[in-house]
């Protein structure tokens, strides 16, 4: 059978790439990108995709069941592969019910079109949902999550997002959906938007703008590339067992504090700025509410049993990362003055 993949959320920073990776590395396959076009979704992240005519764009709102259900018999979906999300941790502090609407309530409409459209032959179909390591909670200065770790959500964003998982297994339980789970830990890379600790601060240098560091900055984060993810999710999707969970990480923690000044270093360099110039900016302000201490990703099983194992190391992909922004100024100043959110008319407006 043909594979015709949903895949949510495609426009966003992760999904952009997962998208790119499946509509290049699998031509026989239909991928149908479906997104809201929230802030956070840019179809100029997958400009070089467009061209390509097993890609798909649908504009929908995981909100909208009757309009899942119209993408399902249109194109066919065979599997899904869930990413669409509310996902910035401080959005959620400030508006916890949009993530419970998109990413719980949302999720279940997925859920619920997948069990009704593939009733009649629930195992030749797959719904994969991409979570997050923050379900988990926060650590101490020891210890990794792993795939049996409880889940001890502190933020909103976290609890919506550990809501959704519950629902896919519980999904699978009840109703014999086959799911498959990953909960990866920050990523990093080209396309970010620049709301997020990585991609705001490289703005900020290039700027000349103070870098806001939450509390003491010693909260530790563990970083993996973007496009290390995007491999580890197709790895899951095609090798992974039905209805398992796998951790995803790259064994690679950092305090924030210690980034920053490794992220200022590089700019510094690659921008022929002096040594130290840039950590001038470094600022410490007041701290996120509920702000997690520490994250650290055991990915023993999907590296083991799996075979996947990230590509580049930490200081291999920030250098990319921060050569991708240097070298990627118009898409930069698109977001931040937001006609980015422009693109959708004029690309679309006679299709
Ligand atoms: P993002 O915010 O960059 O993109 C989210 C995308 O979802 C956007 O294109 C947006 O338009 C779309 N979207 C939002 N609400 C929608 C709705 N109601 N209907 C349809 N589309 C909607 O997010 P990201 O960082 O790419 O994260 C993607 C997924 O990966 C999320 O589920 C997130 O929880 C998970 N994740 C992210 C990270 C990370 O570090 N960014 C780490 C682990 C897991
Ligand atoms: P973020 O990129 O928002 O990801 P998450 O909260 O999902 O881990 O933040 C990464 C870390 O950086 C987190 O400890 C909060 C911190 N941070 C700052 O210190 N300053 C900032 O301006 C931002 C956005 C984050």
């Amino acid at each position: 059978m043909i594979k015709r993949i949903l895949i949510t959320g495609g426009a966003g920073f992760i999904g952009s790439h997962v998208v790119r990776l499946f509509v290049t590395k699998y031509p026989e396959y239909q991928i149908i990108n479906l997104d809201a076009l929230t802030y956070a979704g840019n179809l100029e992240n997958l400009k070089d995709v467009e061209k390509f005519n097993n890609y798909f764009f649908e504009r929908v709102n995981i909100l909208d069941a009757d309009a899942i259900a119209n993408v399902f018999d249109k194109h066919s979906i065979t599997d899904v592969i869930h990413l669409a999300a509310e996902s910035h941790v401080d959005r959620s502090i400030l508006s916890p019910l949009d993530f419970v609407y998109t990413n719980i309530i949302g999720t279940v409409n997925l859920l619920n079109v997948a069990k009704t459209k593939w009733a009649n032959n629930l195992s030749n179909h797959t719904f994969y949902h991409v979570s997050t390591d923050e379900v988990y909670g926060a650590l101490g200065d020891t210890g990794f999550f792993t795939e049996t770790t409880s889940y001890q959500p502190n933020s909103p964003y976290s609890a919506s997002k550990a809501s959704s998982d519950h629902f896919v297994r519980a999904y699978a339980e009840t109703y014999h959906l086959q799911t498959k789970i990953s909960n990866c830990s920050n990523n990093y890379g080209p396309n970010h938007f620049p709301e997020k600790l990585i991609p705001l601060f490289i703005n900020n240098i290039i700027a000349k703008k103070p870098l806001p560091v939450y509390g003491d900055g010693k909260y530790t984060r563990d970083w993996l590339f973007v496009k290390d993810h995007s491999v580890a999710i197709d790895t899951v999707f095609h090798k992974g067992a039905i209805n398992e969970t796998y951790n995803i990480g790259g064994f690679n923690e950092w305090k924030n504090i210690d980034l920053v000044k490794l992220l200022c270093k590089l700019m510094d360099e690659k921008l022929g700025r002096q040594t130290g110039e840039s950590e001038q900016l470094i600022t410490y302000v007041k701290d996120r509410p509920g702000h997690d201490r520490r994250y650290a990703i055991d990915a023993t099983k999907i590296n083991t049993e799996l075979g996947w194992k990230p590509s580049v190391t930490f200081e291999e992909g920030l250098s990319l990362t921060i050569d991708w922004y240097l070298q990627n100024t118009e898409w930069l100043q698109h977001v931040t003055s937001g006609s980015y959110q422009n693109y959708y008319n004029e690309m679309y407006a006679n299709r």
